[in-house]
């Protein structure tokens, strides 16, 4: 897919998700509605989901995919340099990554966003992986941030 092709899709699943997400404030039915709208629109997603930030534990939330680890280790992984740096991680190839934390073997690349509530404090993660490598690059983390920007935007 072409980066254009891809910034238009992008920005059609947005406009969807506005109307969808609309309809309630509630970050996990959001988050549920944000994972099937991304597993059945973008093919190159092997996984999609959440992750929530509860108690200083990133907790498996909501998600497309084969079944998930249920809670990340504190401070290792991709997920966690998230959390940590407060920025997207782009992983071009997972073997690369330090810690990189393998819940399905066949990921080769992965994309991570926080999801900042209305305070700013990071609630969650959005996480997706690829069976390809190199299959996420800045469109993906931009759009994808604009995404997760939508699901604690009606929350304190
Ligand atoms: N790879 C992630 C763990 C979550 S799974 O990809 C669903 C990490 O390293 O934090």
């Amino acid at each position: 897919m072409t980066a254009a092709a891809k910034q238009q899709r992008y920005e059609r699943l947005i406009g969807q998700l506005e109307d969808l997400l609309a309809v309630t404030p509630d970050p996990i039915a959001r988050m549920a509605t944000v994972s099937a709208l991304l597993a059945g629109k973008m093919s190159q997603f092997l996984w999609v989901g959440f992750y929530r930030l509860i108690d200083g534990h990133l907790l498996v939330g909501p998600y497309q995919g084969a079944l998930a680890c249920q809670s990340l280790p504190p401070g290792q992984g991709v997920c966690w340099a998230c959390v940590n740096t407060g920025r997207a991680v782009v992983v071009p190839d997972v073997d690369q990554f330090p810690g990189h934390i393998a819940c399905d073997a066949r990921s080769r690349s992965e994309v991570v966003v926080p999801c900042r509530d209305a305070r700013g404090r990071i609630r969650a993660v959005l996480d997706a992986d690829s069976d390809t490598l190199n299959a996420f690059e800045t469109i993906d983390a931009q759009s994808l941030e604009r995404i997760a920007a939508m699901v604690y935007e009606d929350a304190e």
